[in-house]
């Protein structure tokens, strides 16, 4: 098992501050989006970033922004006292799954029911499920000639890309896009709109 912490700082917090943990596996602009959204919130913190991959550009981000990090491996994930333990230790109230690659496990998913919210590049149902992410999914997108694309936030329950969408926001496809034009122009998207979904929710 591995996994790891910078620092921690929940102690002086005000108690209606609702912290959020990121996990991520990847680049992490979604998150550092997220953690500029959130710097100078009254009541919204992000207290946490754990990810799968020793390797994630997330992991810099968080170093940056000095948030604790956590590495926890495949089998590290399924530990339920040692992530629950994690979890408690921080305070989390809501998890925000950034280019999260590993399934939540189910344990997480009955402990935070309804505060787990994922970000998908698709407009959902379509272009989902087990190992439709990145550039797959745009590839999919246009081997099925459709004629617009988006994305999906949504709650995470035990199936993959299937709890309650929250927000989808749509884009047209050109004749001359590729995956990767879709990719940036759905990037964009994101960065929009998903800390604006996020606190949103918790708000509510
Ligand atoms: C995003 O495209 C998101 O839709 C998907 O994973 C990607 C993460 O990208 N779930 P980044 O690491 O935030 O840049």
């Amino acid at each position: 098992m591995a996994h790891r912490f910078y620092w921690c700082d929940t102690v002086n917090d005000p108690k209606n501050m609702k912290h959020i943990a990121i996990f991520a596996s990847g680049n992490g602009s979604n998150a550092q989006v997220i953690i500029n959204h959130f710097k100078e919130h009254p009541h919204i913190k992000v207290s946490l970033v754990l990810t799968n991959n020793p390797s994630a550009g997330v992991l810099r981000i968080a170093q940056q922004e000095k948030i604790i990090s956590a590495i926890l491996s495949k089998e590290a994930l399924q530990d339920e006292a040692n992530v629950s333990k994690i979890l408690k230790a921080l305070q989390i109230d809501y998890i925000i799954l950034a280019g999260f690659l590993q399934k939540v496990p189910d344990f997480v998913v009955q402990q935070y029911k309804n505060k787990i919210v994922n970000i998908h590049p698709a407009l959902l149902p379509k272009y989902g499920g087990k190992g439709m992410y990145g550039q797959k999914v745009h590839e999919a997108v246009i081997a099925d000639k459709a004629t617009q694309t988006g994305i999906t936030i949504h709650l995470v329950n035990e199936k993959y890309d299937d709890g309650t969408i929250i927000l989808q926001k749509e884009i047209a496809i050109d004749a001359n896009d590729t995956p990767e034009t879709i990719a940036n122009k759905v990037q964009k998207l994101e960065h929009t709109w998903y800390s604006q979904a996020i606190e949103t929710l918790i708000n509510n």
